[in-house]
């Protein structure tokens, strides 16, 4: 089972109120969901995920919780659609903690793992897009070069993506055991578990998943979407993420300014968020000793003040 990140710092940060709304963009296996749901009376929960399984844990585990709770199959992307459905006008906070659940990398039949054998793909939603087999058969050889180096943080990323998709030309990567082995290759490592398979891994997914736009829009909308003093909550593990949320947080946390014409100040629009974090917060000793997935983990948060 998937072990809350930063669950404490999160909770304490989201300032519950019992009869607020509160929406958890990432309900993973409903481990953040149940906190926030322990806290509310008269409140609502709206948890999402756009990986139908994960939807269906968080939805088995909410049912054990004496809470208003609802679970949405769903892209965070897609925020602002989902609570207008829902008749939502704001809500008091959002959560996402982003990236893949310890769920997903431990089934094997996802192909997330380069420890597990299994056709590679790596959709968090499997009825959406093109799975990573599909997605090398497809990508622009430069579009590649780029994704291994911002999304794996890759040295020489134009020789590794030269000779992975030679590769792929000449013996098809299929399987999880297909990239691994076609990674080891390149670094011509006999035994263990090289580092740049799993930054390989990592850059695939999220270029798959196009995990970084989604990011964009939702933290975006989840930030528009807040009541006066609601608290957005963001969870990232790569440093590409975490930029995204602290850009964001950042270019509402100041004044702006409005220009006539001519470059003259027309109006100052006060800020709207105020930054709660000025430096991300990181796991405790403790909890990097207890779960060292939580070992990329960075929390950023805010306030709507405007
Ligand atoms: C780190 S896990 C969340 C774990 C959860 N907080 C818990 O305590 O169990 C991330 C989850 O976010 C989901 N996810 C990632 N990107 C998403 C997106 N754009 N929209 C909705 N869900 C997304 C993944 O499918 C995964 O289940």
């Amino acid at each position: 089972m998937h072990v809350p990140v930063l669950a404490r710092e999160a909770i304490e940060l989201l300032c519950i109120r019992g009869d607020g709304v509160y929406v958890d963009c990432t309900a993973g296996a409903g481990g953040h969901s149940a906190l926030i749901a322990e806290q509310l009376d008269s409140g609502r929960l709206i948890a999402l995920d756009r990986d139908p399984e994960a939807v269906e844990t968080t939805r088995a585990r909410l049912a054990k919780v004496d809470a208003h709770a609802e679970v949405i199959h769903a892209n965070y992307a897609e925020l602002a659609r989902v609570l207008a459905d829902l008749g939502i006008e704001s809500v008091n906070g959002v959560l996402i903690d982003a990236g893949v659940s310890s769920m997903q990398l431990d089934e094997a039949h996802r192909g997330f793992s380069f420890q597990k054998d299994a056709p590679l793909d790596m959709r968090m939603d499997r009825s959406q897009g093109l799975s990573a087999t599909e997605y090398l058969d497809s990508v622009d050889p430069d579009e590649f070069v780029r994704i291994l180096r911002d999304y794996g943080d890759l040295p020489r990323a134009r020789g590794v993506a030269g000779k992975l998709l030679a590769r792929h030309g000449s013996d098809p990567i299929r399987t999880t055991q297909d990239l691994a082995e076609a990674v080891s290759e390149i670094f011509s490592f006999v035994d263990g578990e090289p580092e740049e398979v799993r930054k390989i891994f990592q850059a695939i997914r999220i270029a798959v998943n196009d995990e970084l736009r989604g990011l964009e829009l939702g933290v975006a909308q989840a930030l528009d979407s807040l009541a006066m003093e609601g608290r957005f909550v963001a969870i990232t593990f790569h440093s590409g993420e975490d930029r995204i949320v602290k850009n964001l947080i950042r270019g509402l946390s100041k004044p702006s300014r409005i220009l006539h014409p001519d470059g003259r100040v027309k109006e100052t629009v006060p800020a709207r968020m105020r930054n709660l974090t000025r430096k991300p917060i990181l796991p405790s000793v403790e909890e990097l000793q207890q779960n060292p997935r939580s070992h990329s983990a960075k929390l950023r948060a805010a306030e709507r003040i405007h």
